[in-house]
């Protein structure tokens, strides 16, 4: 059976499509969003997966519509939750909660540049290497155990909306690829350890994503 699936989002949506398009031992069965203004809402209608709106404006405290989201979420009993462009700092409770089961994708190479600008940041400091990352979801700001990231090349010539453009590519792949792996259980979280099957390992490396091996690995 497949995994059930849901996604957060804020914005655009285009990890939202990817993760519909790509999904194979999971399904993308709900999304919720905190913004009615979110443009990736009309992914919902297109691909026939409801959407659950708790738009920020309707609450009066952001706490209030934090614990909307939370029950939001919960009501659509997901296996497994995805961020993706959801701009919104999870409660503790709902990151305790799903821990292990919540993913993000982030556009750049953790731990270098969490947080917002990272394009940006990463040209002023002259980087010659950028990214994105997939991570498990902890407390922190960006901080959770790493899956798999996947770097592009900085050219002398480079913008930040070029470099966007680039890492975006590799944010599509690389998120439906986790995500599928992860469903499958090929990924596992144990404590804060990630471990990889023997097929997720090789998938990593003809995709060219680096992973972090710990000592579990390749069973
Ligand atoms: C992506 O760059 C993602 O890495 C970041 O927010 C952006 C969302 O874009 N967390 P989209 O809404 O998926 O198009």
């Amino acid at each position: 059976m497949k995994k059930r699936l849901t996604v957060l989002i804020s914005g655009r949506g285009s990890n939202l499509e990817s993760l519909i398009r790509h999904a194979e031992s999971y399904q993308v069965t709900s999304i919720v969003t905190n913004s009615l203004d979110a443009p990736g809402i009309a992914f919902g209608s297109e691909f026939n997966i409801p959407v659950e709106i708790r738009d920020r404006k309707d609450f009066s405290s952001l706490t209030d519509c934090k614990d909307a989201i939370f029950k939001a979420v919960q009501k659509t009993a997901p296996d497994f939750v995805a961020l993706a462009g959801f701009m919104q700092i999870l409660q503790p409770k709902f990151v305790e909660h799903y821990f292990g089961r919540l993913l993000n994708i982030h556009p750049s190479l953790l731990p270098l540049y969490p947080g917002l600008d990272t394009h940006q940041r990463a040209l002023e400091d002259q980087q010659k290497e950028h990214g994105c990352t997939v991570h498990f979801v902890d407390s922190g700001m960006d901080t959770g155990p790493i899956i798999a990231q996947s770097s592009v090349e900085v050219l002398n010539d480079e913008t930040v909306a070029s470099l966007q453009q680039k890492v975006l590519t590799k944010e599509h792949l690389i998120y439906p690829w986790a995500m599928n792996l992860v469903a499958s259980g090929d990924i596992q979280i144990n404590e804060r350890n990630v471990t990889y099957s023997k097929k997720a390992l090789e998938s990593a490396k003809e995709m060219n994503f680096k992973i972090k091996l710990g000592e579990q690995n390749g069973n």
